[in-house]
């Protein structure tokens, strides 16, 4: 049986280029989204069968849609072997203005508590079917797709890093809670990729790499099994050296650094 990976966020950008990864490594694909037309489309326009994917409607902002859509993945497809929690958006905010706490939780929602929503249903079936194979020391992998913006908050972008902030932190206590139990936790943090959601940006974007080639060293990365990796190599020297930088140095270098587009603007 060809192994089963889990995407959300399968209908654009970074999602379809590591389903589209999947699929030449002879992967089954669980797709899930909001837009299941653009999935079912991005299928047939790849000529990928219909025994070798499913997709599954599912707002990973709302927590019972994602774990009916796993759960519907379960019970047509079996138990994953890769869950990637992929879906994120990216809005700009402004503490001063009151709808923007919304624009926060809508953030947060997604970006968080979707990535945990999205593992969660998935975390029993995956440790009893590494029980019936005998097999308890690989249970799966869970991969969370992050961002080099959850390394320092930069200014305007505040909901955005702090929703990746908090999902590479995420991710970091669950790898340590989980290893015992057999399961690998893979955090991803792009630096910028060239996808719809980057195209709005209307700052420099240094190391721009195409989706496709993101997806190729996101797929050797999961294999590997790597804890943490920053995808471009030159974004991880840029985080290493962001990570220490002091902050006097960090404010003066970013204070100029345009803001990220709000929703309102
Ligand atoms: N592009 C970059 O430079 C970059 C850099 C760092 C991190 N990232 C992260 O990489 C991930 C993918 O981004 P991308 O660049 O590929 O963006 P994208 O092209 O805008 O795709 C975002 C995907 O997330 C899905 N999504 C958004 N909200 C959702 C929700 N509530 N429920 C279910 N799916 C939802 C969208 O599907 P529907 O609208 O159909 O639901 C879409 O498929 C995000 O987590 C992003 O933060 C991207």
């Amino acid at each position: 049986m060809r192994p089963l990976v889990f995407i959300t966020g399968a209908s654009s950008g970074i999602g379809q280029a590591l389903a589209l990864r999947y699929h030449h490594a002879g992967w089954r694909l669980a797709l899930a989204a909001r837009r299941v037309p653009e999935m079912q489309a991005w299928l047939e326009t790849h000529g990928v069968s219909p025994e070798l994917a499913h997709c599954y409607l599912a707002d990973v902002s709302d927590v019972n849609s994602i774990i009916a859509a796993a759960n519907e993945c379960l019970a047509e497809q079996g138990v994953p072997d890769v869950v990637i929690a992929n879906a994120g958006i990216s809005i700009g905010m402004d503490t001063q203005v009151r709808q923007d706490l919304e624009v926060l939780q809508q953030v947060m929602n997604t970006n968080v508590v979707g990535m945990a929503a999205t593992f969660h249903p998935f975390l029993h079936a995956m440790k009893n079917r590494a029980v019936q194979m005998g097999h308890s020391q690989h249970v799966g992998t869970l991969v969370g797709i992050a961002s080099v913006a959850g390394i320092r908050g930069m200014p305007g972008h505040a909901a955005y890093c702090a929703s990746k902030a908090a999902a590479i932190g995420y991710c970091e206590s669950l790898r340590g809670e989980l290893k015992p139990e057999g399961f690998k936790v893979v955090t991803l943090a792009p630096g910028y990729i060239k996808t719809p959601l980057t195209q709005k940006n209307k700052f420099p974007m240094p190391f721009l790499m195409s989706a496709t080639d993101f997806a190729e060293a996101a797929f050797q990365a999961i294999e590997k099994g790597h804890s943490f990796k920053v995808i471009p190599t030159p974004m991880a020297w840029v985080a290493r050296v962001l990570r220490i930088l002091p902050n006097t140095l960090f404010d003066r270098a970013f204070k100029n650094v345009p803001r990220k587009h709000r929703s309102t603007d």
